[in-house]
C-alpha cells in the first residue's frame, strides 16, 4: 500500500497557520514528507522549506486580509493552529487570536477549499464543558461582521474574562455548529479540531506563568501538572503527538469524519466525563465494580 497516497496530501495545497513553532511546526514537517504544497503562516518567521511563508499578525483582520488574498485560489486542506496564552488584560487578544481571528480566516477561505477538502483547528482540553456557552457561541458565531463580534466581546466582558477557556469553547461550538451547515455539507467539506492535553511547545513558559496567580513560572508548573498531569502520573505530550494526528484527521484517511472534537489527552478528558457521571448517579468506581462483581 502507498502511504503517500493513503493521506492524500502528494502535490495537493494545504495552507497551515502557527507554523513557526510547536504542534503546527511539527504538522508542516509532516505535510512536507507527504508532498504537500505548503502556505504557512505565522506572526514569527517560519524556518521550514514550505512552498511559501507569509508573516502577519492573525489578530488583525487587515492583516488576514493581506494574506487573504495572496493565498492560492484553490485549498485542499486548511489548518488553524495558531494561538496564545492568557494574561489579564488580554481578554479581547485572546478572543482574537484564539478563535474570532480564525472563524474569519476560515470563512474568507470558504469558497476556495476543494470539494471534499478539510478544515481543521487545534483546540484544548482547556474547552471542555464548551456545551454550557454553547448558546452564546451561537449568537457570537451568527453575527454577520468583525465590528460586530467586537462590539459583542464589548457587551459580555463576564464571558471573555476566562479568556482561553471561553475562546476554545466558542472554537468547540463552531465545530459542531457549522459541520451539517450548507456551506460545508453541500461541498462535503469536513470540519473538525483535535483537543490537545499538555504538551511541551513554545507556548509551555506562557501557560506556566499565566496559571500562577503571582506570574510565578515554577509555582504555575506545579499548577499545571496538577490539573492535567498528576492524577495519572503522566507526562506533557511532544509538539509530534499532536501534530501528526492533526495531518492525519486533515487527510483522506478521514474521509467521512466532520464535526469532531477529538481529545489527545491520553483519556483525561474521558476521565473527568465518567467521574462526573458516576457523581451524578452518586456512585463510586468501588460500588460499580462490586456490582459488576456480583
Ligand atoms: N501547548 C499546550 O499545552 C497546548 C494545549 C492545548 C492546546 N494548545 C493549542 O495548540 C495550538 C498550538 O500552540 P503550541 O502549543 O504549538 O504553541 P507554539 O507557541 O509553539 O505555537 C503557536 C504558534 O502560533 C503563533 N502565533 C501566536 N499568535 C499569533 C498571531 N497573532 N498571528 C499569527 N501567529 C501567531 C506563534 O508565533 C507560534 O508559532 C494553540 O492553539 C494552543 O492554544 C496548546
Amino acid at each position: 500500500m502507498d502511504l503517500k497516497k493513503l493521506f492524500g496530501y502528494e502535490g495537493k495545497t494545504v495552507v497551515i497557520t502557527g507554523a513557526a513553532s510547536g504542534m503546527s511546526k511539527s504538522a508542516t514537517e509532516l505535510l512536507l514528507e507527504l508532498g504537500a504544497n505548503v502556505y504557512a503562516i505565522d506572526i514569527n518567521p517560519i524556518d521550514l522549506p514550505v512552498t511559501k511563508s507569509f508573516q502577519g499578525d492573525l489578530s488583525k483582520k487587515e492583516e488576514i486580509d493581506r494574506i487573504v488574498k495572496e493565498l492560492p485560489e484553490k485549498i485542499d486542506a486548511l489548518f488553524l493552529c495558531h494561538g496564545i496564552a492568557y494574561f489579564p488584560g488580554k481578554e479581547l487578544l485572546v478572543q482574537k487570536v484564539n478563535f474570532y481571528g480564525q472563524k474569519y480566516m476560515a470563512e474568507q477561505l470558504l469558497n476556495r477549499i476543494s470539494d471534499h477538502g478539510s478544515v481543521t483547528f487545534i483546540s484544548s482540553v482547556g474547552g471542555f464543558g464548551w456545551q454550557q456557552v454553547y448558546e452564546k457561541a451561537v449568537e457570537l458565531i451568527n453575527l454577520p461582521t468583525w465590528d460586530d463580534a467586537m462590539k459583542w466581546y464589548e457587551e459580555h466582558p463576564d464571558l471573555i474574562q476566562s479568556a482561553y477557556v471561553f475562546a476554545k469553547q466558542c472554537l468547540e461550538s463552531y465545530v459542531t455548529y457549522k459541520c451539517m451547515s450548507k456551506e460545508y455539507i453541500d461541498r462535503r467539506i469536513r470540519i473538525n479540531a483535535i483537543n490537545p492535553g499538555d504538551t511541551t511547545t513554545g507556548l509551555t513558559e506562557d501557560f506556566n506563568r499565566s496559571t500562577s496567580p503571582k506570574g510565578d513560572l515554577q509555582e504555575g508548573e506545579e499548577m499545571i501538572s496538577n490539573i492535567f498531569l498528576k492524577s495519572w502520573n503522566g507526562y506533557a505530550a511532544e509538539p509530534k503527538d499532536m501534530g501528526y494526528p492533526l495531518v492525519v484527521v486533515g487527510s483522506d484517511i478521514c474521509s467521512y469524519m466532520s464535526g469532531q472534537l477529538i481529545y489527545i489527552d491520553f483519556g483525561l478528558t474521558s476521565t473527568w466525563t465518567s467521574g462526573a457521571l458516576l457523581q451524578a448517579n452518586q456512585k463510586s468506581i468501588e460500588e460499580i465494580s462490586q456490582e459488576a462483581n456480583h
